[in-house]
């Protein structure tokens, strides 16, 4: 037991000294003041730190944040191995692939020389196709059209035509506008003014994988096929079924309609607005 509990003029000064603290910190938190923040462990609030983006004179190049090491790659955090069982762990991995980009053919469509590849650098499904006509509809077609003819709802608005993908422009490869590497870049990168200034078109990088991006290049070229290809083309196992197919449109079609494509047969064919 100590005197001081006791004392009746100690344990006023407390209360007193209490109820002023109290009535200090009052008005901290949430309320509005133009009067600058109280601050009681200045050292904390004001520590000495460095700022990512921020300047520093203890570098030579007058930056906080450091450049990676030469020859750094960047690496996805996770290091799944993939199993098949697992789409979770394989998709992860082709993240990492993605990041990597080490493939110039794959992920920028040039070969080692810097020239468009003039075919697409991987083997297609019709699963691929099907998926390159549905990333095609959502990216591209407002603009180009579902058929790629220029005549999409905003295309047929833009104020000078669009280019028309079933001229010869795009479809013969000793053009380098032909090329798969060519188209492929353009629907990454978009179009610019020589000097680099104008953006023409938007670039799709940000809403397609690389694959994606292939898959629609390999679209377009069925796009293009509709228009070109003939019967003979078809495999011989399937041209009596076309043949059919073909007769069938004609006939259920108005007069001066054109022929829809056979490939693929849900797709809205004939331009982009409705
Ligand atoms: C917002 C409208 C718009 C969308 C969406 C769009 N484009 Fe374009 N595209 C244009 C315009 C405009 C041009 C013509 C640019 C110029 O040369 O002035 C063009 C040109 C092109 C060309 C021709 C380039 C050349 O050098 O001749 C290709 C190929 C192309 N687009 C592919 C695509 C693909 C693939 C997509 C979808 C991923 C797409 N575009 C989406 C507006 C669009």
């Amino acid at each position: 037991m100590t005197k001081f509990e006791h004392h009746p003029a100690v344990l006023c000064a407390t209360l007193a000294a209490l109820a002023l603290s109290a009535g200090t910190l009052q008005g901290c938190r949430g309320d509005r003041s133009t009067e600058p923040p109280r601050q009681f462990f200045p050292d904390l609030d004001d520590a000495p730190k460095w700022e990512p983006q921020g300047e520093s004179n203890f570098f030579a190049d007058g930056r906080m944040m450091r450049q990676p090491v030469a020859g750094t790659v960047p690496f996805g955090r996770q290091a799944f191995v993939p199993s098949e069982d697992k789409a979770w762990s394989t998709s992860w991995s082709e993240k990492r692939e993605d990041l990597l980009k080490a493939d110039p053919v794959f992920y920028a469509g040039k070969d080692d020389k810097g020239a468009w590849i003039a075919k697409v650098p991987v083997k297609f499904s019709q699963q691929d196709l099907l998926r390159g006509q549905e990333r095609y509809n959502i990216s591209c077609a407002s603009c180009h059209g579902y058929d790629g003819a220029g005549q999409g709802t905003v295309g047929s608005q833009w104020s000078y035509p669009l280019p028309n993908f079933h001229d010869e422009k795009y479809r013969d490869v000793s053009q380098d506008t032909a090329k798969d590497g060519y188209l492929y870049h353009i629907a990454r990168n978009g179009v610019w003014s020589p000097d680099g200034a104008q953006n023409k078109m938007p670039g799709y990088a940000h809403a397609l994988t690389a694959e994606d991006t292939w898959r629609i290049v390999a679209y377009i070229r069925v796009l293009q096929a509709t228009r070109s290809a003939t019967l003979s083309d078809v495999p011989e196992a399937q041209r009596e079924k076309v043949r059919a197919a073909i007769e069938a449109a004609a006939s259920a079609a108005p007069a001066g309609a054109t022929t829809p494509p056979t490939t693929p047969p849900t797709t809205p064919t004939t331009g982009g607005a409705p």
